[in-house]
């Protein structure tokens, strides 16, 4: 068995029809791939058709379920209403709502336009928010238990420069996560954040690590256990956290980043760039043999 497996039971999402934004690309896409697999049927939203048309006949190629494609930018609210009562047309019923869009790029702050700031701070923040109330509102008055999984990441509470409107946003989404996972329980709807450390995808590589920076950064360096993230082990926390498997989860954010922020934030931890040579030279110095 190995982390590139699927580790859930077949049929663990049978009979489930999950909501994901930004499900045509990247994490949204490998997560849904997953779910599909497991037996759930998806409606993935984003605001570009052709490409989520596009994945979701490749979806559909390779597994039973439904796949419907819907578009809908989730910072406008006219927009996310519409969607919503389409999949609601569609389905009957949605189970789960995985909010996975964002945007993001690296940047001073300093050098942002106001709308620059907005624009992440609307597609992350507002975008989950919206998406959330309003699946929320339905689930509630229909009598109707839910669970929404959100995708932070870790620097949504250690913060981080050049990344500031996304820092702030996702720092936004896990308050809404963890106040809702309390106030709404009692409406039988559940609320959890997954905060992903790197996992190559073309979107957030493009934008993190554009022009030459890639070569010059590789993000596996900073991860202790000394690689980035594989999609399907991603899609396997996800896919246990949408399900019932997990029905007393609630309010919690689950890290995945094989130990990356904590090697950050550890007051020592860059003396693993200390040789051996070195510590034993300073073993020598104290009077103790090698
Ligand atoms: C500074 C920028 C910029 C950049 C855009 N802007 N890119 N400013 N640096 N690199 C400014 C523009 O000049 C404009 O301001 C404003 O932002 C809006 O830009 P638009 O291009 O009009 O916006 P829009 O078409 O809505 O596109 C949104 C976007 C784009 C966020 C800018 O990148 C996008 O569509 N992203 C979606 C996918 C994505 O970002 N995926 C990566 C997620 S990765 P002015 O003032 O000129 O009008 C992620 C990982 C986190 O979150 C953790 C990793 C470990
Ligand atoms: P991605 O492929 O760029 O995914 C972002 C998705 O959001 C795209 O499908 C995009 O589709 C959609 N989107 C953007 N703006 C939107 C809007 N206004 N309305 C609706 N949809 C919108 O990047 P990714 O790496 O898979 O990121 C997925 C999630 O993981 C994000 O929440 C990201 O913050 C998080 N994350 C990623 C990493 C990583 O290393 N990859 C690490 C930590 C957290 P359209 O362009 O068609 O709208």
């Amino acid at each position: 068995m190995s982390y590139n497996e699927g580790m859930l039971r077949e049929g663990s999402l049978k009979s489930k029809n999950i909501l994901i934004t930004g499900g045509g690309t990247g994490l949204g896409r490998a997560m849904g791939e997953y779910f599909l697999e497991l037996g759930a049927n998806l409606v993935i939203t984003s605001r570009k058709l052709e490409v989520l048309a596009e994945t979701a006949k490749e979806m559909m190629a390779k597994s039973g379920g439904k796949v419907v494609p819907l578009a809908c930018d989730v910072r406008d609210i006219a927009q996310v209403e519409a969607m919503w009562a389409q999949c609601i047309a569609d389905f009957g019923q949605i189970h789960g709502v995985l909010n996975n869009a964002a945007g993001n790029f690296i940047s001073p702050t300093e050098r942002l336009s106001a709308n620059a700031f907005n624009t992440v701070l609307d597609i992350v923040l507002k975008g989950t928010s919206q998406v959330t109330l309003t699946a929320g509102k339905h689930w509630i008055a229909a009598k109707q238990p839910g669970v929404f999984l959100n995708i932070v990441t870790t620097y949504a509470w250690t913060g981080s420069g050049y990344v500031v409107p996304s820092a702030a946003a996702k720092a936004g989404v896990l308050a809404l996560t963890r106040s809702l996972a309390v106030e709404w329980a009692k409406y039988g709807i559940r609320s959890n954040a997954i905060a992903p450390g790197p996992f190559p995808t073309e979107g957030a590589w493009s934008r993190l690590l554009p022009g030459d920076l890639v070569k010059k950064f590789d993000p596996a360096k900073k991860v202790p256990v000394g690689r980035v993230g594989v999609h399907q082990e991603l899609a396997n926390l996800a896919a246990y956290l949408i399900s019932d498997f997990s029905a007393y989860v609630n309010g919690d954010v689950i890290t995945i980043d094989g130990g990356e922020w904590l090697k950050g934030a550890g007051e020592f931890n860059n003396l693993e760039m200390i040789p051996q040579e070195l510590w034993d030279m300073m073993e020598a110095s104290r009077g103790k043999k090698p």
